[in-house]
């Protein structure tokens, strides 16, 4: 219910809104997070507000980030390894699977590398330097530099905003071109139209979605969205 009364209330605000939130049919590589945990809701509209401050925009998204991440990674492997704890012996179990790669897309996704390299501390870091175009929103590369033996790693590429998707699809596919095929990729917020496109192009990738918006407006910014992520992020509006 309370999408559609925010829908009512943005439609009339934004007349370019172009896809409301019931037409994307979401495939299985696509998990929308904030629909099944009232923590990451309650937090991730709080990210929305236009008065919080910096400092505290940082910290949320920190915060979100080391819950999806938690979330993200619930497929990896674990081995029993023989240990002592003050009391007996026991056999533990720790993290087996394939090594990682945290890919964040700057500038935003930067601010989501902290809490995964705090989760996953031996993780290795990948670089994608992207900036979508304002006039023409087509992602403009300046940056890229991946960890070796992509091929042996798991990347996970972060970015707290997934608008048209085109950011998100140069990303994923300069990942692939190194080897990796297997690839996470992490937003806090999505347009339905990026997640429309990703699942076109990438049915290979897995999505996790914090919340997923109801649509762009006519500057192609997420809507209701939280602006812009880089600008809030790095102090620069
Ligand atoms: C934002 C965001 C994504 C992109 C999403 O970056 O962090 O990378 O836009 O839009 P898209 O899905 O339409 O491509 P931006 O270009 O504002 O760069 P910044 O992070 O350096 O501010
Ligand atoms: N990039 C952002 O930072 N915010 C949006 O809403 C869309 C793209």
């Amino acid at each position: 219910m309370r999408k559609h009364k925010t829908l009512e209330i943005i439609k009339n605000e934004y007349p370019g809104l172009i896809t409301p939130y019931e037409e994307v049919k979401l495939a299985d590589t696509t998990h929308i997070v904030g629909k099944e945990f009232p923590v990451l809701k309650h937090k991730i509209d709080a990210l929305r507000d236009k008065d919080l401050p910096g400092s505290d925009f940082e910290k949320l998204v920190d915060e979100i980030t080391t819950i999806m991440i938690v979330m993200a990674t619930a497929h990896i492997k674990l081995e029993e390894y023989e240990s002592e704890s003050p009391i007996c012996k026991f056999v533990g179990e720790r993290i087996a699977g394939k090594k990682m790669a945290i890919c964040p897309i700057w500038r935003a996704g930067d601010g989501m590398r902290p809490a995964v390299k705090r989760v996953f501390p031996k993780a290795r870091i990948g670089s994608i330097g992207v900036y979508r175009d304002e006039d023409t929103l087509r992602p403009q590369s300046y940056f890229f530099k991946m960890p070796k033996n992509m091929s042996d790693r798991e990347a996970y590429i972060l970015d707290p905003m997934l608008a048209t998707g085109g950011s998100a699809d140069f990303a994923i596919q300069k990942v692939k071109e190194t080897g990796c095929s297997s690839i996470y990729f992490l937003c806090i917020i999505a347009a339905p139209q990026g997640v429309d496109l990703i699942q076109r192009k990438h049915p290979d990738v897995e999505l996790y979605v914090g919340n997923l918006d109801l649509g762009l407006n006519e500057n192609g910014y997420i809507v209701p969205g939280l602006g812009d992520a880089g600008d809030r992020l790095f102090g620069t509006k």
